[in-house]
Parts: structure tokens; C-alpha cells; sequence
């Protein structure tokens, strides 16, 4: 198959990247804003159109949450508008489109573990254009899988792990907030999981809209602890309240996802987040 990632120099387009080479039988189309501006619809249709594209990949985002509430526009026209571009050209070409999508399309006021069902209340400017995104993949009526995660992080690209390292090593004190609760995800399991489903022989009968996180769950406050001892960084963390952390863009106070039916459907076994975070922070060190 031809397939083309977007916004491949971030976090999930470079663990795509780094895994094309277990997948020879297949040609990746790795772009990112300089080969392939995703909200240029004309460009998008005749990147796909010339290149016999067959499945893409969308990595590509506007994920700067805060500045999400100052630049509406520019996050609309990434998060919203492009998405609608690409799922377009997916059903000119008849090509299958996967995109990602965000927890933050939830309000995070659930008890339980968040369905593809649960309805969507966002709460901020990013989750409501990561949600019109979705919105619009739908509408377009093409094959499309959407794939709602959580918390990602990796090796590459600014995240959380890398920011309590950072901040760990260079103040010996944090204070990190103890009253949100969701799943980490590493960004190399999300890759593997959606080479898995690009390679379901029955995708197209499977279409519609999953969640995925790695498996458990946890507070900011307990990620930066396991972070900080993993990676043998002595720091005290103190728990504190999102109230005293006050930011621009509101998050989800509860957003862990259930994921039976991407496990169930796709027959994908999710690690759980310690035993990945502990990868990744071998890849940091290495
Ligand atoms: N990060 C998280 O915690 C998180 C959580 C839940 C869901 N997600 C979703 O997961 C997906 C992958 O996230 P990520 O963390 O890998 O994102 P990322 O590291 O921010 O990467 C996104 C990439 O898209 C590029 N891009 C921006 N505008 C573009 C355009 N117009 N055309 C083509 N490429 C463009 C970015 O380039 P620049 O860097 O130059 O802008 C960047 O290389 C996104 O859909 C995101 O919304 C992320």
C-alpha cells in the first residue's frame, strides 16, 4: 500500500516513521507542514491523486492547547478544517483515512471509563476544533477509523516526560497537580496500534470511531513521581490542586479511556503505562 502520514516530525509521525522499517511491503509518503501544508485542500488532493495514495495517516495537529484559545483561526483551520480536506480527497481516491483525536472532546466530568458512545462536551477551544475535525472525517462519508487518545508522550517532541526531567534535574522541587486523572500514552504504542488496524484485512468493515491509551491509570502527580524514580532523578513532587495551577484552557478532570473495542476489534494488546514509560525513558537515556 502507498501511505501517507501527515505532520510526520511529531511525536506520532516519528514513531510511525521509526517503524516503516518492520513494514517493506509498504511505500510511507512521510510529510510534514513543508511537503504537504494539510490546509491547502488543492495541494492535499493532488498529493493523494498523484501519488496513489491508499491510506493516510493523519498525525498532523495544532496541539499547542493554551495557545489554542488565543489562535482560534490557525487551530480551527489545522485541527477542523484540514482534516475535512483530507477525509475529502480519502473518498475521491477511495483511500482509508485514520485520524487522532483527543480525550479533551470530553468534559471530564464521568465517573467511569469514557465510551465511544459517551457523549462529547469540550471544554476548550482545542478540544472543540479537534472535535469539528472528527465531525468533519465523519461527514465526509469516507472509510474512516478515529482514534481518541490521551496524554501522549514520547522520545521526540515536548511532553510531559521530557518537561519533568527537564524541570526535575534543574529544581530538585516540583509542584504537579494531583486532581486529574486520565492514561498515559506512548506514542510508539499508538503507532503500532494503527499499523495494526491499516492492516486488518477487514478495516473497511470496522470503520467508525475507537479510543486508545495504554492500559491503567493515573494523576499527573503519580506520572511525574514514576517519571522522576524511573529516571533516577531525586526531586521531591508535591501534589497540588488544579486551582492553584490555573491555565489558560481547561482540562478534563477525569478522562480515562475505555478501550475494549479497539482491543476487541482489532485484536490489539495495550501495554500498560509503566511498563512503556519505562521504553521510553530507555530511549531517553539512550
Ligand atoms: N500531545 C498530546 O498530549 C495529545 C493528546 C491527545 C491527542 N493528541 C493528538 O494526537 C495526534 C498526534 O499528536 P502529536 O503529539 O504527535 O502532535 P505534534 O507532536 O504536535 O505533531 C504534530 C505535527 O503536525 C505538524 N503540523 C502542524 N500544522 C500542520 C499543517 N498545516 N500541515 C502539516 N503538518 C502540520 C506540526 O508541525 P509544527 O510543530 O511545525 O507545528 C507537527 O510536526 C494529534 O492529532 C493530537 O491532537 C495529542
Amino acid at each position: 500500500m502507498n501511505i501517507l502520514v501527515t505532520g510526520s516530525n511529531g511525536q506520532l509521525g516519528t514513531e510511525l516513521k521509526r517503524l516503516s522499517g518492520s513494514f517493506t511491503s509498504h511505500v510511507f509518503f512521510f510529510t510534514d507542514v513543508a511537503e504537504l501544508d494539510i490546509t491547502q485542500q488543492s495541494m492535499v488532493q493532488a498529493f493523494v491523486k498523484d501519488n496513489g495514495i491508499d491510506v493516510i495517516l493523519n498525525c498532523a495537529a495544532y496541539t499547542a492547547v493554551d495557545k489554542a484559545e488565543q489562535e482560534q483561526q490557525l487551530a480551527y483551520a489545522i485541527n477542523a478544517s484540514a482534516p475535512g480536506f483530507l477525509a475529502d480527497s480519502a473518498l475521491k481516491n477511495n483511500c482509508l483515512l485514520v485520524h487522532v483525536s483527543t480525550d479533551y472532546v470530553y468534559d471530564g466530568k464521568a465517573y467511569r471509563p469514557y465510551t465511544e458512545l459517551d457523549p462529547t462536551a469540550p471544554e476548550s477551544y482545542y478540544g472543540y476544533s479537534k472535535l469539528a475535525g472528527e465531525q468533519a472525517v465523519i461527514n465526509s462519508g469516507c472509510a474512516a477509523v478515529i482514534l481518541r487518545t490521551s496524554w501522549l508522550y514520547s522520545a521526540h517532541g515536548a511532553n510531559f516526560v521530557k518537561t519533568m526531567r527537564k524541570y526535575g534535574k534543574e529544581r530538585g522541587k516540583l509542584n504537579v497537580v494531583f486532581d486529574q486523572i486520565g492514561s498515559p500514552t506512548w506514542a510508539a504504542d499508538l503507532a503500532n496500534a494503527i499499523m495494526q488496524i491499516v492492516e486488518d484485512p477487514d478495516v473497511r468493515n470496522k470503520c467508525g470511531t475507537y479510543l486508545f491509551a495504554n492500559e491503567g491509570v493515573t494523576s499527573w502527580y503519580d506520572f511525574a513521581v514514576e517519571i522522576l524514580q524511573m529516571s533516577g532523578i531525586a526531586c521531591q513532587v508535591t501534589p497540588i490542586e488544579t486551582k492553584d495551577y490555573p491555565l489558560p484552557a481547561r482540562r478534563p478532570h477525569y478522562s480515562v479511556l475505555n478501550k475494549t473495542l479497539v482491543k476487541s476489534n482489532f485484536g490489539i494488546s495495550i501495554p500498560h503505562w509503566k511498563e512503556s514509560l519505562k521504553k521510553c525513558i530507555q530511549d531517553l537515556n539512550e
